[in-house]
């Protein structure tokens, strides 16, 4: 949530940090701003809304800026206070040399406020970050060194911070710090940059440095010192990064979305490629660090994660439970964290998240490893605070995803659940051999059977355009397709704003059909297997009550002709693989919905790509 970026060096700064915000639009889009270094003064520029309104904001001022070659900028997600212009980063000290840019939450921002008010502080905005702004102002009163003042600040300081800091007293200077929340330095020749996240300058340099909670990193053009808040000097780990740049791109697709829709075939082989050989061989999973005897014993796994994330748990306890027979446990972590629980030593905790920053999930990762468990992550970002707390690190690479929506990443953390499962059956022996053979097997041509059905689109858009009028949906599956719906509902819910909502399709009848009338679309996950004929009787009772029915199957029954009103039909698959096949059409209706509604698809009103706050 909200992005930060900063840049010292000899180019001219204001394309870096405008490239770098587009690039961390992902994180928030409420309003954007940026600081830069003009001779002996800071400027500040600021808009409401996105980035494009910074754009033209500062385009009377492109010249007047164009020598300048250090600044930081900021696009944000709301938490305190409106998306106004006030609230908007950078804030400033009351004489206006000092700024800042953060990402996080400054819990104790009242108490500090009170304080800073008594000594004189005029607040402006409601943000919580001001409140940094004139700290670290008032230990610079006292230092006069800004490095010192921020160490001195962020020793009062209690939440999630990264910030980047500038005062033009010290000019062409850069200060950054970190603690629970996200920032990496990018290294290059003779100037250094600073961001939330990568992509904010990997095409200017793939060379970076992690820093960790409470060190504060000082840069000018030509030097770099980073230390602990007590002055320690820590001695720089530089890391060559693995991503891009061509990632970013749109590919010739309108949206991300579709692009990253069409990826899946790809990001599914790239996740076999060297652990799932041909369906004779043994699963080759050596990022579990569990010794087989550990793994054999295993008696209990927690699942924690949120959002899309928490849908592929679901399937994951689903294909765990039915092929190890090991009890699993799937909780949102916001409401795991805040109770008592029963993780130990003997519990595998797996925590799921595609941007591996998620504040719930990272606590609940904390709180488990606290307790003893081993910590196994699944993540799409093996550079993340999540993946540095794994004992076992399984990374999905399917590559930066960039629109806020997931889907890639969704079908990258189903196929890892998949290899997991079975990977621990082979061990524990709980599978019948042919079983297993079978599901490899299938495993290996499912990237076939998704391109099958990203070539038959235009029926899914067909079905699209159809019910793009509605003002409500309703998903109905059961079984490993129940978090299919759920996840399905999400996707529409989150680009196009129609209230959907997934249902066990046997819950129907116990409240949810009171809804059903002619204007309300029910769309049932009909996958051959145990419970294709109890969804088709479900379907049945919705349809008595007049629903708008659509049916998304494998089955060529003629049966569902009279039925449905609309068919999408997908390549047959097992029952238990069906979820990677069968979410595949519902992101598609997602997306083409949101599109003929001319929502933003990419960038959906109110949310975040990476969601760093409680
Ligand atoms: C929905 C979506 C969110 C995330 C959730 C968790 O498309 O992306 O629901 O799944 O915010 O994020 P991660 O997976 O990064 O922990």
């Amino acid at each position: 949530m909200c992005g930060i970026v900063g840049y010292v060096g000899y180019k001219p700064v204001l394309d870096i940090l405008l490239d770098g915000l587009e690039q961390l639009e992902y994180r928030g889009y409420d309003s954007s701003g940026i600081a830069v270094q003009c001779q002996d003064k800071v400027k500040v520029y600021k808009a409401v809304g996105k980035l494009k309104n910074l754009r033209e904001e500062l385009s009377p001022h492109a010249y007047e800026i164009s020598k300048s070659t250090t600044g930081i900028g900021h696009i944000r997600w709301a938490t305190h206070g409106a998306p106004t212009v006030v609230n908007a980063h950078p804030h400033t000290c009351n004489c206006g040399k000092l700024v800042v840019v953060h990402n996080g939450i400054i819990e104790n921002y009242k108490e500090l406020k009170l304080n800073l008010e008594t000594k004189g502080c005029k607040f402006v905005s409601q943000t919580d970050t001001e409140t940094v702004a004139h700290l670290v102002a008032q230990k610079y009163e006292i230092t006069k060194n800004l490095t010192e003042a921020v160490k001195l600040a962020t020793k009062e300081i209690e939440g999630a911070y990264a910030l980047a800091i500038m005062h033009s007293d010290e000019p062409n200077k850069l200060v950054v710090t970190k603690r629970n929340a996200p920032l990496v330095i990018g290294v290059a020749n003779n100037e250094f940059y600073a961001a939330s996240d990568i992509p904010a300058f990997i095409k200017h340099t793939n060379r970076a440095i992690y820093l960790s909670d409470n060190q504060v990193a000082t840069m000018t053009a030509n030097t770099l010192k980073i230390e602990d808040i007590d002055g320690n000097i820590i001695e720089p780990k530089i890391e060559i990064l693995p991503w891009e740049p061509v990632a970013l791109s749109k590919m010739g697709y309108k949206h991300f979305m579709l692009k990253e829709i069409h990826e899946q075939p790809d990001v599914i082989r790239n996740i076999l490629v060297d652990k799932l050989h041909s369906s004779e061989l043994p699963i080759i999973l050596d990022e579990v660090k569990l010794t087989k005897e550990t793994l054999k014993d295993l008696n209990r796994i927690q699942i924690i994660a949120c959002g899309t994330s928490l849908h592929a748990a679901f399937i994951g306890k689903y294909i765990i439970e039915s092929f190890c027979a090991i009890p699993v446990d799937v909780e949102a972590s916001s409401e795991y964290i805040y109770r008592k629980t029963v993780t130990d030593s003997h519990t595998l905790v797996i925590g799921v998240s595609q941007s591996g920053e998620t504040a719930d999930t990272l606590t609940a990762v904390k709180q488990s490893k606290e307790r003893g468990s081993h910590i196994l992550i699944i993540t799409n970002r093996p550079d993340s605070a999540m993946a540095r707390e794994a004992d076992s690190l399984l990374s999905v690479n399917a590559g930066i995803e960039v629109s806020v929506a997931a889907t890639k990443s969704y079908i990258a953390q189903l196929t890892s659940f998949y290899l997991l499962a079975l990977y621990m059956a082979e061990i524990k022996g709980t599978m019948k051999p042919d079983i297993l053979e079978n599901l490899k097997h299938e495993m290996l041509v499912l990237p076939q059977k998704i391109e099958q059905i990203l070539a038959n689109k235009d029926n899914i858009r067909d079905c699209a355009r159809k019910y793009s009028g509605t003002r409500d949906f309703i998903y109905i599956a059961r079984g490993i397709n129940y978090p299919t719906a759920l996840e399905g509902a999400l996707k529409l819910k989150e680009i196009s704003y129609i209230n959907a909502t997934g249902y066990p399709a046997g819950e129907l009848k116990h409240g949810p059909i009171a809804m059903l009338d002619e204007t309300m679309p029910v769309l049932s996950i009909l996958m051959k297997g145990c419970v294709y004929d109890k969804i088709l009787s479900n379907s049945e009772e919705a349809k008595a009550r007049n629903a708008r029915m659509i049916a998304l199957t494998n089955s060529s029954d003629k049966k569902l002709d009279d039925l449905f009103d609309f068919i999408i039909r997908v390549p047959e698959v097992d029952e238990l693989l069906s979820p990677i096949i069968a979410i595949v059409p519902l992101q598609l209706i997602a997306y083409y919905i949101a599109e003929f509604l001319g929502k933003d698809v990419d960038q959906p009103r109110n949310l975040a790509k990476s969601v760093t706050v409680e």
